[in-house]
């Protein structure tokens, strides 16, 4: 049997829609909600990450502050615009695109964002209350992945999640949200033996290395929720995820495409935190 595809676009738009009536709300109470996004330099991929950002936050009627300096500029120019961002009361959200060049220290940047402003969630308070099962910000992406499971009616509750990955900024913190789900999760990485075995085991399979393909069709537990998170481009250009679609949609009971999968998602989660930050600040 082949599995349902997950539609991200789908999913996305509902939650896009929804967020649109709540920004007229928040203008009629005289606050435009604004996200400004700061990308460093000239990385091609990060300039059509943020254009696309750009681009949804005009969509919606949020108000897009880009700020794009050179790839050479200092640690200080940097954390000296954040500071400004911070103490600027238009910009209810801050978005450092990542990567930085190489130079310069993306963990300290992560420490000056305003906790307020946090949306991409990144930050320790963001990343503190998360642990600490308090409400904060939620990372874009391992929200978007848990808003596709309830979409598609999957409830994590006694089932288990395998997730392959341990970034701070998708596997640690999808574990989490799997977790205060009830799901009993597993965490793998590159230095876990028994890869293939332990997917197989897994009723809801996250996939989050960055490896085009890694996951094969015959690691899928039959009926299992695939979310694959990974973004890679082939030889041919064309995009593909971690996980071998073709052969695990035919074991999957669910299963997301990339394109079209979780990254619609982040970009909608995105623009629900930048709606959540601006409505804070209406007394
Ligand atoms: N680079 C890749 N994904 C992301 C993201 O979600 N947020 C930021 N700031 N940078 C990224």
């Amino acid at each position: 049997m082949s599995a349902t595809i997950i539609d991200g676009k789908k999913v996305a738009k509902d939650i896009t829609e929804a967020l649109r009536h709540e920004v007229e709300a928040l203008k009629a109470k005289g606050v435009v909600p604004g996200l400004a996004v700061v990308l460093v330099g000239e990385n091609p991929a990060s300039k059509k990450y943020v254009s696309s950002k750009e681009k949804m936050c005009e969509s919606l009627g949020i108000k897009s502050m880009g700020n794009k300096i050179p790839e050479d500029s200092t640690q200080e120019e940097l954390m000296k615009l954040i500071n400004d961002l911070n103490n600027d009361p238009k910009v209810h959200g801050i978005l450092v695109q990542l990567p930085l060049p190489k130079h310069l220290n993306e963990k300290e940047v992560m420490h000056a964002i305003s906790p307020d402003k946090d949306v991409d969630g990144f930050g320790p308070d963001s990343l503190g209350r998360l642990v600490l099962d308090e409400p904060g910000f939620l990372p874009c992406t391992p929200h978007g992945c848990m808003k596709l499971l309830e979409a598609y009616g999957v409830d994590p509750k006694g089932k288990h999640a395998v997730v392959v990955g341990r970034s701070v900024i998708v596997g640690k913190p999808i574990a989490l949200l799997l977790l205060r789900q009830h799901a009993t999760v597993t965490i793998c990485h590159s230095r876990t033996p028994d890869l293939k075995e332990t997917c197989l085991r897994a009723d809801i399979l996250c996939a989050a290395v960055g490896k085009a393909e890694m996951i094969k069709g015959d690691w899928i537990k039959e009926g299992a929720a695939v979310i694959d998170i990974g973004i890679n481009v082939k030889e041919d250009g064309k995009l593909t995820g971690d996980v071998e679609f073709e052969k695990a949609k035919e074991r999957a009971g669910f299963i997301t495409p990339v394109p079209g999968g979780v990254g619609p998602m982040t970009i909608a989660m995105l623009m629900y935190n930048t709606v959540e930050a601006a409505k804070a600040t209406v007394k």
